[in-house]
């Protein structure tokens, strides 16, 4: 037998000083010496995880070297860095070690440094990476992999290990090099595939319920980590991703306090049941400075200021999140799922924005089929104008590719999300939210009067691929409030 040391061994490393051993499939793939390693894999089988534990064996046992690990989105990206900060605290590894820029740069007392970004040129360009950790790889451009990737190359010894569900056209990098490894593996490429049912804290019936429920494609994708076509999916991955763009979401307490409630939004609430996370999306009219004004005329560009999701989380404290959040953004209307457990905490809800004195605001919808069909309809019309911005945020760009239609004889397609099966939480909100909005309001209200605002100097913007131009640092327009309305098929108001 074998015995391997924490000093040589990144199994070795994870079982005796994190405590917490790596399952079988993720050592295989933490042990590989391939100059670069890729992983597809469906959900929660410790994608992320994994990366975490290589990060922290590489970064403590090699001096002075500088680890860079990039996510997609900034909320993946403190995340994994917080991952490895937990499990290093379990032992000494974190003696003298300095946690600093945000919560970005990890450093330990040997030299080594673990810096934890979101995924954007200006974040990725031009350092001297020895290694390069890359999450959710699918959701991040080829443009960033191109720009990050000489700086690796270029580097003696450098290594690159890559996980991500499976996202990507043919063309996309990350496919690519998926592939590659899984076709010829040699001593530079090597590839795996993991399917949720891998992982020891698999619930298997529900993933047979799953099986059963939803389209072979949705199951193949999510659960075994296959590549799949758009076929049956009601948005396409490329109509998703054209829409999405590196801005920075505005949480609550990230409000300058002088703009209290000066930043109008819908927001949707999602209550979840046993796997669902309850879920509030915003949905507001960005302020852009007329900078779209060539492609899109006088109407503004519609996009997600802000939206979390929480799992195991109470109602009472969900709720209460809510109510803060109405207290820094001005939320004209919260559409609040009634059926199926929503009735008792949209109530609740209701009865604590009257208490906070922030009216008018809860309006209870019921979901039928009608009312997807109409939200998700106008989100796809959205996005067809090219009035929509999206966050590059796997959880939410998935959901909404994991929602499916049905063809109609005559040529029309209907939403069909199967009840309850598998997550749409964060989806479900963004729709919620979505059906409150007046789109005849969502025009620029200065320009009535002839008075832009100007465009800021130093105004740091990023683009989306179909073209819209938005400030990376995303505010609403400021006291804006004609494009909100009662939703439609709201249990009181106008109905359809
Ligand atoms: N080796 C391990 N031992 C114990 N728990 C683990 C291990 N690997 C992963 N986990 C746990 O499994 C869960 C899923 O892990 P993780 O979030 O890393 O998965 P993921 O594949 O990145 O998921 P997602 O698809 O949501 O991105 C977490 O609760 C994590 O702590
Ligand atoms: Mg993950």
């Amino acid at each position: 037998m074998t015995t391997y040391s924490p000093a040589t061994d990144p199994g070795a490393f994870a079982d005796v000083l994190l405590g917490e051993p790596m399952w079988d499939y993720q050592l295989a793939f933490a042990r590989s010496s391939a100059r670069f390693r890729v992983v597809a894999a469906g959900r929660q089988v410790g994608k992320s995880r994994t990366l975490a534990k290589v990060s922290l064996f590489e970064a403590s046992t090699r001096a002075g070297i500088l680890i860079l690990v990039v996510s997609a989105g900034e909320e993946a990206a403190k995340r994994l860095l917080a991952d490895c900060v937990a499990l290093a605290s379990r032992s000494e590894l974190l003696r003298g070690s300095i946690i600093d820029d945000g919560k970005s740069l990890l450093t330990l007392s040997n030299g080594s440094t673990i810096r934890s970004v979101p995924a954007s040129i200006r974040q990725i360009r031009g350092w001297p990476v020895d290694l390069l950790i890359i999450d959710e790889a699918g959701f991040i451009d080829n443009e960033i992999w191109d720009a990050a990737l000489p700086a690796i190359i270029s580097r003696p010894g450098s290594r690159v290990v890559v996980a991500s569900s499976p996202w990507g056209s043919s063309e996309h990098w990350y496919r690519q090099l998926w592939a590659r490894g899984m076709d010829a593996p040699n001593e530079n490429y090597e590839s795996w595939q993991w399917s949720s049912y891998n992982s020891p804290l698999a619930d298997k019936a529900l993933l047979d319920e799953l099986k059963a429920s939803r389209t072979a494609e949705w199951f193949a994708r999510e659960v075994m980590g296959e590549f799949t076509e758009d076929s049956g999916a009601f948005f396409g991955q490329a109509e998703l991703m054209d829409a999405v763009a590196d801005y920075e979401l505005c949480a609550p307490e990230d409000l300058e306090w002088w703009s209290d409630r000066r930043y109008a939004a819908a927001g949707g609430v999602d209550w979840g049941y046993a796997h669902d996370a309850n879920a509030l999306t915003l949905v507001s009219v960005l302020e852009d400075y007329g900078l779209n004004r060539g492609l899109l005329g006088n109407k503004l560009v519609l996009f997600i200021p802000w939206f979390e999701y929480k799992y195991r989380w109470a109602y009472t404290d969900f709720i209460e999140r809510v109510v803060e959040t109405g207290k820094r953004y001005y939320l004209p209307v919260v559409a609040s799922e009634v059926n199926g457990v929503g009735q008792y905490p949209t109530t609740m809800l209701g009865d604590k924005f009257a208490e906070a004195r922030l009216f008018p605001a809860v309006a209870p919808v019921v979901t039928d089929i009608r009312r997807k069909q109409s939200g998700f309809g106008m989100i796809k019309g959205l996005l067809q104008s090219k009035r929509l911005v999206l966050p590059r945020d796997p959880e939410l760009l998935k959901q909404l590719r994991g929602l499916e239609f049905e063809q109609l004889p005559g040529g029309s397609m209907r939403i069909s999300v199967p009840d309850r099966v598998g997550h749409d939480d964060v989806a479900m909100s963004f729709m919620q939210a979505v059906s409150a909005l007046r789109l005849d309001g969502a025009v620029r209200p200065h320009e009535v009067f002839g008075n832009a605002v100007p465009v800021p100097v130093d105004l740091e913007t990023v683009m989306t691929k179909n073209g819209l131009t938005i400030p990376v640092h995303a505010r609403p327009v400021a006291f804006h409030r004609d494009a909100f309305s009662y939703p439609k098929g709201s249990e009181s108001g106008e109905g359809w």
